[in-house]
Formats: structure tokens, sequence, C-alpha cells
């Protein structure tokens, strides 16, 4: 009996050792990390890539994932007022990331974002503009250079390299299709096996005080006719006639971008999961885009009142004066000795690549400070609705399931605002006859 007892005793005592949760809750730090691609690390050009020594980089751009020190995690890193406890803080995401960098390591180089982030309490996701290849849509409409990377016709001319890639774009964001073999699926399948194994990871399974904020992407642009339409973001160049940020161009971008959004919400809904929410993000950034009626052109660049980066140079961080090297490019289309735009070689406005002799230039499209506070804010907002452990706001060991902050709501369908125009079919295939004829 005696011997029993002890025996008893000490399962009893396993059983509450072996409980992650105790653990999580017993913990003196409130941990919790960020998962993602550019716009979750932030894109510093200052790690290992140092231009000017100014110093933007998070953590001595580790693994080559360019983390920013001001993107939304480290200043909420920064910000002591939203926790209880000191907090235990990593950023995992990774600039160029795929979604599947969150189970699997990304080129040999950033390794799974999961085997990151300790045993959080919160994590933040925000991943699957890559796999959509928003950073080439990017740099095939928006800064596309003469002879370079084949700029020819303006959009939507479905002859043009950019209506082709904003065609695979959509193509990939718009396939519901729910077979997991390759090539058989677009964002949504990825998404939702992406998150499914977040939530089913061990570091966080059995906690059921454990919260997911999906986050969607910002639209980019201001809609309407306005300046804008006689505008070009790319290098100016007396030879060739950049494109304009059209009405129509604008309206098409964040037209994918709602889609996009419509489906990390529906993706939220569809795991089932009250744990994981969906935020949208968006709205933070009214007033703040690109092209709005009360900006001017000179502002698409120089202004920090626009909350997303536009072919900036790192000394202007904040961009200040138009005289200076980035307004040598913009305004004469040259750069200052010994760069050539050819040298770019195509890589102004590719997010992925640095230039000869430039290093990291140019952040299009992710957001600056304005909007990295914004995001932060959501989050924090989000984190206290929720009474998260560990949060501001929170009782001591309640487990706030029945939480309405934030629920994961639905759109019936992810709506299009514009119809679906006829673009010329343009597959891999296609791509790759062409290859092969030469
Ligand atoms: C910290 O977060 C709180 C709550 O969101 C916010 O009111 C405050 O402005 C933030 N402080 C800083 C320095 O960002
Ligand atoms: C764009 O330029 C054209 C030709 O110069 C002009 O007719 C048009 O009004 C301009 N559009 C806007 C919105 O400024
Ligand atoms: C872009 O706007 C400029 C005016 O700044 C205009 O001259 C040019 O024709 C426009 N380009 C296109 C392709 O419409
Ligand atoms: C553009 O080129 C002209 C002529 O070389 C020069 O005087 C001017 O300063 C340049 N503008 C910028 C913004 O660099
Ligand atoms: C541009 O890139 C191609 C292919 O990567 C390379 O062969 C070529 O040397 C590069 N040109 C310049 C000017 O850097």
């Amino acid at each position: 009996m005696q011997d029993l007892l002890k025996y008893s005793t000490f399962a009893l005592l396993s059983v509450v050792l072996a409980s992650p949760l105790n653990g999580v809750q017993q913990r003196d730090t409130f941990v919790w990390g960020a998962l993602g691609d550019s716009w979750a690390s932030g894109v510093s050009y200052d790690g290992g890539v140092s231009f000017d020594g100014k110093n933007t980089d998070y953590d001595n751009n580790k693994n080559e994932c360019l983390r920013w020190k001001n993107t939304y995690g480290p200043l909420m890193e920064a910000n002591t007022t939203w926790t209880t406890k000191p907090q235990d803080f990593h950023l995992a995401a990774c600039a160029g990331a795929f979604l599947d960098n969150i189970q699997q390591i990304l080129g040999y180089r950033n390794p799974p974002q999961m085997d990151q982030v300790g045993n959080p309490m919160m994590l933040t996701y925000q991943a699957g503009a890559n796999n959509c290849g928003f950073g080439t849509a990017v740099a095939k409409c928006l800064y596309p250079l003469p002879g370079l990377l084949g700029y020819d016709k303006p959009y939507p001319d479905p002859d043009g390299d950019c209506a082709k890639q904003v065609h695979d774009t959509n193509t990939y964001i718009n396939d519901m299709r729910t077979d997991p073999s390759y090539g058989f699926h677009g964002l949504y399948q990825d998404e939702i096996a992406t998150v499914r194994n977040v939530l089913g990871h061990t570091a966080v399974k059995d906690n059921p005080d454990f919260r997911l904020y999906v986050l969607g992407y910002a639209h980019f642009f201001n809609l309407g006719s306005n300046y804008c339409d006689n505008l070009s973001f790319a290098a100016l160049n007396a030879n060739y006639q950049p494109p304009n940020v059209t009405n129509q161009l604008r309206t098409d971008f964040n037209d994918a971008i709602t889609r996009v959004n419509n489906i990390l919400r529906k993706v939220v809904h569809d795991v089932g999961d009250p744990r994981a929410k969906f935020i949208d993000i968006s709205p933070a950034f009214n007033g703040h885009r690109f092209c709005e009626d009360n900006h001017n052109a000179k502002d698409q660049w120089f202004n920090n009142d626009v909350w997303l980066w536009n072919l900036n140079w790192p000394s202007q961080d904040p961009p200040t004066d138009p005289l200076s090297l980035a307004g040598a490019l913009i305004v004469n289309g040259t750069m200052p000795a010994p760069v050539s735009i050819s040298s770019l070689n195509g890589t102004v406005g590719d997010e992925m690549a640095g230039a000869r002799d430039m290093a990291w230039v140019m952040r299009p499209f992710h957001p600056k400070i304005g909007g990295t506070l914004a995001i932060a804010e959501y989050i924090m907002a989000a984190a206290m609705a929720d009474k998260i452990p560990g949060v501001v706001g929170s009782d001591s060991a309640a487990s706030p399931r029945e939480s309405t902050a934030l629920p994961a709501t639905i759109t019936a369908s992810p709506t299009s605002s514009t119809p679906h125009r006829p673009y010329r079919t343009h597959s891999l295939l296609y791509l790759s006859d062409q290859t092969f004829s030469h």
C-alpha cells in the first residue's frame, strides 16, 4: 500500500512536471516570436552588405535574413508596456522566405523558423508573398530597366512581361485546389498546410493559451486617377519610356492583395482552431499608401508620411533630399561613378538581389517605420484583448478560449473588385519551350 501510494505520488508528480502548459505558465519570461518573409523580418541593408555603415541591422545578418531593427517584432520587443514579464523574443522571419521555410531550412541558410522560436505563448505569421511572386511582379511592372528585364509593353498589354507576371501571380492566388501534390494547388493549400503545421508543432500543440496571429499584407496604393497616372517609379532614362503607375496597375495590384488577405482569413477559419486569428493590417496604412491624393510625385520617395519604401538610398533613412544619390537615379536615370545603370543588371526593385557596388540600396514595397509601428500596435492590441498569459490585462492562469476579440471572420467568397482580364496564357511550359528553342 505504501509502495503504491509512493508510486501514485510519483506518477502524479511526473504528469505535472511533464505538462508543457505548466512549464509555460511558470516561466518568468514572455516567450514569443515572429514567423514569415521580408514583411516580417524587415529588410536591413546593413548586415553583411553594409553600404554606408548606418546601423539598421537587428542581428548581424544572421542566416542572411536581413532582419531590420525597426520591423514590428523588434519594436514590440523594445516596448515594455504590454507584457507583465520580460520578453524572450525570437525573430525567425527571413527576407526571401517561402512558406516552406517555416518548417524547412531555407536554401542552407535559415533553419526551420519553428525551430527558432522556443516554446512560445504567441507567434505572428506573415508569409506567402514570395510564393505569389510579388517581388517579381514589382520588378517587372514598376521598376523594369530597358534591355535588362526585357521591359517591353506597358500593362495591361497581354504581350508585356508585366501582364504575364500578373497573370502567373493571379493564377496561383486564385487556385483553390487542395491536392497537396506539387503543381496541383495554389496559395490556399500552401497556406493552410503551413498554418496546420505551426499549430501542430510540439512547441505549441498542447498549449491552449497559445495564440497564432496570421497577418495579412497592406494594400500598396491609393486608387483613383491622379498624378500617379503620369508618374513612373522606375529609373528614368532618356532612351525609353518607363511604365507609369496607372490607376489600372494600382487597382490590379491592390486587388491581388485583397485576394491574398481573403485567403489568409479563410485559412484561419478553415483550420478550426480557436488559437489562430487573422489580423487585417491593411487599414492601418489608410492615408499612408503610394499615390495618396494629398501627396505629390516627390512624396512617393521622400515623404515619411508614405509608409512604403520606394527605391530609397540607405543614407536616406529616413529619406530627405531629392538632390541626392536616390535623386540622381530617379530624376536623371544615372548613378554616381563607378555605378552605371546597366551594372544594376536588372536588379533594381528585385527583392532578393543586391547590385554591384551598391549593396542593398532599395527596399521597394516594404513598410517604413510608420507602417511597422502601426502593425505593432495592432498586434499588441490583439494580444491584450485576448488576455494571453504574460500580457498586460491577463488573469494569472485563465485560458480565454471564449475571447471574442478579433474573431476569425470570413468573407463569403474572395471577390475581385475588377473583372478578371483575358491575359494570354503564360505557363512555365511556354517559358521552357522558349529556352530550349535557342
Ligand atoms: C508601447 O505600446 C503601447 C501600447 O500599444 C503604446 O501605447 C506605446 O506608444 C508604445 N511605446 C512605444 C515607445 O512604442
Ligand atoms: C496625364 O498627362 C496627360 C498628357 O499630358 C494629360 O492629358 C492628363 O490630364 C494627365 N493626367 C493626370 C491625372 O494628371
Ligand atoms: C507616362 O507619363 C508621361 C508623363 O509624365 C507620359 O509622357 C507618358 O506617355 C506616359 N506613359 C505611358 C506609357 O502612358
Ligand atoms: C541630374 O543631372 C544634371 C546634369 O548632369 C545635374 O546637374 C543634376 O544635379 C542631376 N540631378 C540629380 C538629382 O542628381
Ligand atoms: C548580368 O548577369 C548575367 C547573368 O547573371 C551575367 O552573366 C552578367 O555578367 C551580368 N552583367 C553585369 C553587367 O553585371
